[in-house]
């Protein structure tokens, strides 16, 4: 009899993750892999809120943390609502968990029973999908197209909703696609969803702060208060302030949801180390000067690469207007075949044979629910981006 759970047969391994650990292979064999797969800021943590960590160790404050979140970070989080986004919470309506993860591994474990069914715009992150059928639920894809700018289109997001929706998720910017959602379409969607009041939202707003060109990042509860009582807007550090490693997000929602939540984190984890918690706080706390200082510079990324993709036979990439990605269409090469000999049908085969003939790692459409389309994270420097480019260009041309 097998040990493994019927729950996790259905679970797959990150797709991203798998990249990640290719480049690895091949980069433990002495090849240079220039690895655009990650998504993570290349950019150090805040150097005060390190500082904060050291002097609350030094302090003793090393003790069993409560389960929700010390008083000082639920303060912090709070006040980051008011300020970034006009929304009022207080301490009981807010958690603090081990990343953006697992806040919605918990709230998915916390809400849905077998069956409810879980509407997730896609391409979304390969992550959403997995944590519903862990949690008993059902994945509900609501296809964003690339001639619409891969957003939600309210006709398609009330054509998925069913007697059987428990939740609707809402990841703009969006990974992997780095489409945004303005004021005016966000009160589309929220319109939608006037009409459905047993629907819940979760709204993913990890990538807040990562937008370009003066475009106006905006959240659901804000943007329609009469739907405050059903979002939990969730958010973290990690992304933001280049905190990957500290391992905390947080949300915040009506209070008999997130003592839901709280619970089922207490019995996961017991509470997040008290350390990452000073450090978040002061995050939070800290100037937040950093925030629009890295926003430029990933501006000029997505600039740079998106020049060289464009100029690139075969591809068509669409314009991002936040997070740190791009998601180019690679529809223009399927049927060719790559230098090293290997039929591209899919955009699995082109991506595995970019990694293996060229060395560059990037991440798979189909990883996202939607093909052909291959993902590349630019949070990285402008020479392993340009040399990045210039293997994706070189490859590219290869084919025949
Ligand atoms: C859309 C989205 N949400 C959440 C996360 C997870 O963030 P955290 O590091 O806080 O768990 C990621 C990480 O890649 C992400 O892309």
């Amino acid at each position: 009899m097998s040990a493994i759970s019927d729950r996790l047969k259905n679970v797959s391994i990150s797709a991203s993750a798998a990249m990640t650990q290719r480049a690895r292979e091949l980069a433990a064999n002495g090849i240079k892999v220039i690895s655009l797969s990650s998504g993570e800021p290349d950019f150090p943590t805040p150097a005060h809120a390190i500082e904060a960590a050291h002097v609350a160790a030094l302090a003793g404050d090393t003790k069993y943390p409560p389960m929700d979140g010390t008083p000082a970070l639920k303060a912090a989080i709070i006040r980051k609502f008011k300020r970034d986004n006009n929304l009022d919470y207080d301490a009981s309506q807010i958690v603090v968990s081990g990343g953006g993860k697992q806040v919605i591994f918990n709230a998915m474990l916390a809400t849905c029973n077998p069956g409810d069914e879980v509407v997730i715009p896609t391409p979304s992150w390969v992550s959403y999908a997995d944590i519903v059928k862990f949690a008993g639920g059902v994945p509900v894809a609501v296809p964003c197209h690339e001639q619409t700018g891969f957003k939600l289109r309210p006709e398609d997001l009330e054509a998925a909703i069913t007697p059987r929706t428990k939740w609707l998720f809402l990841n703009f910017p969006n990974n992997p696609t780095g489409a945004a959602c303005s004021r005016a379409e966000m009160a589309s969607i929220a319109e939608v969803m006037l009409r459905h009041p047993n629907v819940w939202i979760m709204t993913d707003d990890i990538y807040e702060h990562l937008v370009y060109d003066d475009f106006q990042f905006c959240t659901i509860a804000e943007v329609e208060p009469r739907l405050y009582e059903r979002v939990l807007t969730m958010n973290g550090v990690s992304k933001a302030y280049a905190m990957t490693g500290w391992r905390l997000g947080f949300c915040a929602g009506p209070k008999e949801l997130i003592s839901a939540v709280s619970n089922v984190n207490g019995q996961n984890g017991g509470g997040i180390a008290t350390l990452t918690q000073a450090a978040a706080t002061a995050a939070l706390d800290g100037p937040q000067d950093l925030l629009k200082e890295r926003a430029a510079i990933y501006k000029e990324r997505r600039d740079f690469v998106l020049d060289r993709l464009s100029e690139v036979e075969g591809l068509r990439c669409h314009r991002p207007d936040g997070a740190f990605y791009l998601y180019p269409n690679m529809s223009g090469l399927i049927g060719k075949t790559s230098k090293g000999g290997r039929k591209i049908e899919t955009d699995v085969d082109f991506v595995m044979a970019l990694v293996d003939e060229h060395h560059v790692a990037t991440v798979q459409g189909a990883a996202y629910g939607m093909s052909p389309f291959f993902r590349i994270s630019y949070a990285t420097s402008m020479e392993k981006l340009g040399e990045g480019c210039a293997r994706i260009a070189q490859f590219c041309r290869d084919m025949c």
